[in-house]
């Protein structure tokens, strides 16, 4: 497979989430997979759900009602053809998932039957969601990933960031060059290497990092959001970016999600008082979509000056809860926290990115032969607010769905056309480390701050203004550093920024996940963004030469979209 620091396959996948294996899975008997992950192969958003996966299974629940419930949270921004196409797929993909050894819970009195416990989420009117106790994520990881590596088809190169795609240059006539794979910076050479496939899929999930407070590892910085942009391809609805109502709040615990499935359950949120305020807010109380439920946290923070709200289940009897969340009631237990006693601190924090890579049914882009699939893409399926539990389901329906496309058309791609040998290019040490790291700091408190879950016209644009500052330093560093993982990152992380922003200021309304204080009505006729994405295509494609990491591209000119 080597050729002189040229590594051929015919499908490279980026990204080792549960969205990326899938796809390799589905591949691997068939053609050669090569997956390049930028950390552990496990180190994946995948790898901390808790809640579970939606899928209907229940004899009373039904598809039509799946496919309602994911239309109302998109607060009338889902593709209806999109919600329908992952709703009808939902149980068969769901049992491929079961095929490959996930062992959901059961009823414990029905374990013949193979009866599933289900639990509910927020916006959910049936119990559907499939889960493994309060860790789903981590045996749907630990699953596939076990699956991929005893698979001979499938290569997988950890520590591999994908720093961009590879194109030729275009031919004349063309605007864009034809797809040949993608650059990656290896952390444990320092190695800039060339991977070279007939179809690449971009399966880096999402871009939550960029904010200060998340509930999403470090993987997570929309760095495929940025390689597809400078490639050529549109992007939609990165406004949408979703607050999850409820992380841990505690010194000591970075980063610790309490599932929705609590308040499923019957947890519920209180004030610091003890009073409970979601009843006041949304007939659903605490069941209601989660970007009221954020708001309404926010709201009561900042109204009583509270450092955070609380989240109460020790109304309900002990062993309940420890049967249904056994590791979250271990963790809190760690931080001196007893679940079955106590209310517990939470706040919201960056959870989930709706909007990404414009995708179709196949998860195919506007570049033809790459495709982008789970968290880092747009299928229309969540429109201005993500359905709970409705993400690992996206990965594996289009996971699969991508899959069979490129089996469709791989034995009809010419082979791979190499150039002769190009050599790996060396990057640099971090001698720059903190500069850097400051720089990723501001930017992750100034999207905090400013591109939140509250926003204004004026915020908006000083982070802007901001995020290009940040911009021309990067360009500056560009020139006179080495390349480095850091130096990469902050790059596409600035980058994924300012989408996000130019995205927000399209909308002039108040819907889903984006609240404006300069336009807080829901637009219902006659304005330009009523029921529609927001859509930013790049005028130029900037990465014309991909190869030479020392210069790196920094950002595309863009058109806006109503
Ligand atoms: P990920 O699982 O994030 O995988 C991304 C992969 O891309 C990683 O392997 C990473 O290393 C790699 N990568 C990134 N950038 C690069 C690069 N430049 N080069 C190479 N590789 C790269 N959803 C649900 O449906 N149900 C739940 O219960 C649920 N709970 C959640 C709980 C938490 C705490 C979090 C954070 C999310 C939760 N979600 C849940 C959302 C869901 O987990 C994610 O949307 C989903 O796992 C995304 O899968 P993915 O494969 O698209 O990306
Ligand atoms: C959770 O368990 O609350 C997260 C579910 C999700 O993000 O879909």
């Amino acid at each position: 497979m080597n050729v002189n620091n040229n590594l051929i396959c015919d499908v490279l996948i980026i990204g080792s989430g549960a969205a990326g294996l899938t796809a390799a899975l589905h591949l691997a008997p068939h053609c050669r997979v090569l997956v390049l992950s930028k950390g552990q192969i496990k180190e994946a958003a995948t790898f901390y759900a808790q809640g579970g996966i939606a899928a209907v299974f229940d004899e009373t629940d039904t598809i039509e009602s799946h496919i309602q419930d994911t239309l109302v949270a998109g607060a009338g921004l889902c593709d209806p053809h999109a919600v329908s196409f992952v709703a009808t797929h939902a149980r068969m993909c769901v049992e491929w998932l079961i095929a490959q050894g996930v062992k959901f819970d059961t009823h414990p009195e029905d374990e013949a039957k193979k009866s599933y416990h289900l639990t509910r989420e927020g916006g959910h009117s049936h119990r559907r969601i499939l889960h493994v106790a309060d860790a789903t994520g981590k045996t749907v990881q630990t699953t596939l990933t076990d699956q991929a590596l005893a698979h001979p088809n499938i290569t997988i190169l950890e520590y591999h960031q994908a720093t961009d795609l590879i194109l030729s240059p275009p031919l004349p006539g063309a605007t864009q060059g034809q797809l040949q794979g993608a650059q990656a910076l290896n952390h444990k050479t320092g190695h800039i290497e060339n991977y070279y496939a007939k179809s690449v899929i971009l399966a880096t999930g999402g871009a939550s990092r960029i904010y200060q407070y998340t509930t999403t590892p470090d993987i997570a910085a929309g760095e495929g959001i940025a390689l597809a942009w400078r490639a050529g391809c549109r992007m939609a609805n990165l406004e949408f970016n979703q607050f999850h109502p409820t992380a841990l709040y505690h010194p000591l615990a970075r980063n610790f999600l309490l599932t929705e499935a609590l308040r499923g359950e019957g947890a519920l949120l209180k004030r610091p008082d003890g009073s409970r305020f979601m009843p006041e807010i949304d007939e659903r109380a605490e069941l209601a979509p989660r970007d009221i439920v954020a708001r309404a946290i926010d709201n009561e923070m900042k109204r009583l000056n509270a450092e955070c709200m609380y989240l109460d289940i020790s109304h309900k009897p002990p062993a309940f809860v420890l049967e249904h969340f056994p590791n979250i009631y271990q963790r809190l237990l760690e931080l001196g926290i007893d679940l079955t006693k106590e209310a517990v601190p939470i706040v919201p924090a960056a959870h989930y990115t709706c909007g990404g890579v414009v995708v179709d049914d196949h998860g195919r882009t506007d570049i033809e032969r790459l495709y982008a699939i789970g968290e880092v893409s747009y299928t229309g399926l969540h429109g201005a607010n993500r359905l709970a539990s409705n993400s690992l389901l996206e990965c594996l329906v289009y996971g699969w769905s991508a899959a069979t496309d490129i089996l469709k058309h791989l034995p009809i791609i010419s082979p791979v056309n190499v150039p002769a040998c190009l050599p790996a290019q060396q990057a640099g040490t971090d001698d720059n480390q903190v500069l850097l790291q400051h720089s990723i700091d501001e930017l992750r408190t100034l999207m905090w701050n400013y591109v939140g879950i509250i926003r204004s016209d004026l915020g908006l644009e000083s982070a802007l203004r901001r995020i290009q500052l940040l911009q021309q330093e990067i360009a500056l560093h560009c020139q006179t550093f080495p390349p480095t993982a850091q130096l990469f990152g902050l790059r596409d992380q600035t980058q994924v920024a300012e989408l996000i922003v130019r995205c927000a200021i399209l909308r002039k309304e108040s819907r889903g996940l984006h609240y404006s204080l300069d336009y807080p009505p829901l637009l219902t006729n006659g304005a330009s963004h009523h029921g529609s994405p927001s859509i930013l295509t790049p005028i130029t494609s900037i990465n014309k030469n991909p190869l030479s990491a020392g210069k790196m591209p920094l950002n595309s000119a863009c058109q806006a979209h109503g």
